[in-house]
């Protein structure tokens, strides 16, 4: 029985596809590739280049291979360009996603482990912010990902498919082979490693004044590991017979910009000009997980999550492998 990784040659998903072969899974992966890199997975691993809503090519999967779950990464994942470009994003996250889900179900696949996020909340209520928080996004992005979160609730309710949507906060960090690399990148510790290695002139840094101690927003950063293990254990919850259910996947700590960046210049021993410039609109001051629902319905805790062990795996990871060329 194989599982199906959908967006498994992107960031996450390929450290997930990493862990789940060393588990001993057999995996197939299907990918676009519109971000995702095929170096990024060996070359045995059954590997479809295509896109999710693509009816014909999920019926030949199944055909080759026995599906027993699929885990859904893929999905464009650019706030700023969701909102210039709702459109595409809709069409997408949810409109392919709606065309997966129908292929699944056809096919038999009772198992999906969806990534959902905490731009699901839009501006907290409350910190930590738990399951129970009202989920109102901010951004066209926020709102793919709430409705496919909607989406599943109505196919457990009508065709009994079980779900577990996993609403991450900053995943970050590298395996040995595995790691971030986007382009553009928006992420700040890739972008902060870029500027320590001089392939940016500065790291951009949005708002010096919110009501924070340093006045720069602070987000929860969850080492790519712990997430890829939290997606293996959530698997294991549906095969148990589990119950179908919305987590929170975050560390529960919070760090400032300026105190990723004092962290990074810590573990580089290099200089990081910093540049500050007008605050995003819509960028929430603080966003901090509470991850007690995952531990008690997965067993699930971050081991590997301390900010210093991500930025040392995402810098070695980058030291092993250079860019070509640098994101301007
Ligand atoms: N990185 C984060 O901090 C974060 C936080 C919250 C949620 N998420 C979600 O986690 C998932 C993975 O994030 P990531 O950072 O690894 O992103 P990523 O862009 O590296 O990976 C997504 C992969 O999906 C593929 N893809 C996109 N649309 C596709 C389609 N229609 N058909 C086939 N393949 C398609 C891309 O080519 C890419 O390889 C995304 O759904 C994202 O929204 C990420």
């Amino acid at each position: 029985m194989a599982i199906l990784v959908t967006g498994g040659a992107g960031y996450i998903g390929s450290v997930t596809v990493e862990r789940l072969r060393a588990k001993g899974e057999h995996v197939v992966v299907l990918d676009d590739l519109v971000q995702g890199h095929r170096l990024a997975l060996d070359e045995d691993i059954p590997f479809y280049q295509g896109n999710i809503g693509d009816r014909a090519l999920l019926a030949c999967i199944a055909r080759d291979h026995e599906l027993e779950a699929c885990i859904h990464f893929a999905a464009l994942a650019y706030v700023g360009e969701s909102v210039t470009q709702p459109g595409k994003y809709f069409e997408n996250n949810v409109q392919q996603g709606i065309e997966l889900m129908r292929a699944l179900v056809h096919e038999g696949v009772r198992r999906v482990v969806f990534s959902s996020t905490c731009a699901t909340y839009g501006e907290p209520e409350q910190i930590p912010i738990t399951e129970q928080c009202r989920q109102w996004p901010k951004n066209p992005y926020g709102w793919t990902k709430f409705f496919m979160e909607r989406l599943l609730d109505c196919y457990d309710t009508a065709y009994g498919l079980k779900f577990i949507a996993l609403r991450y906060f900053n995943a970050a960090g590298a395996t040995e082979k595995c790691g971030e690399q986007h382009e553009p990148e928006t992420h700040l510790i890739p972008n902060v490693l870029s500027a320590a290695l001089g392939e940016l002139p500065a790291i951009r840094v949005f708002g010096n004044n919110y009501p924070t101690p340093d006045g720069t927003p602070i987000r929860d950063y969850i080492h790519v590991i712990d997430l890829a293990d939290a997606h293996i254990r959530a698997l294991e919850h549906l095969r148990r017979g589990g119950k179908s259910d919305f987590l929170n996947l975050g560390s529960g700590r919070g760090f400032s910009v300026l105190e990723v960046i004092e962290r990074v210049r810590e573990v580089t021993g290099r200089e990081i000009p910093v540049r500050i410039e007008s605050p995003r609109p819509g960028d929430p001051s603080r966003l901090i997980a509470d991850p007690a629902k995952a531990k008690a319905v997965l067993g699930w805790e971050p081991a590997v999550s301390d900010l210093r062990s991500i930025v040392r795996s995402a810098w070695d990871w980058r030291l092993r492998h250079p860019r070509v060329s640098a994101a301007g």
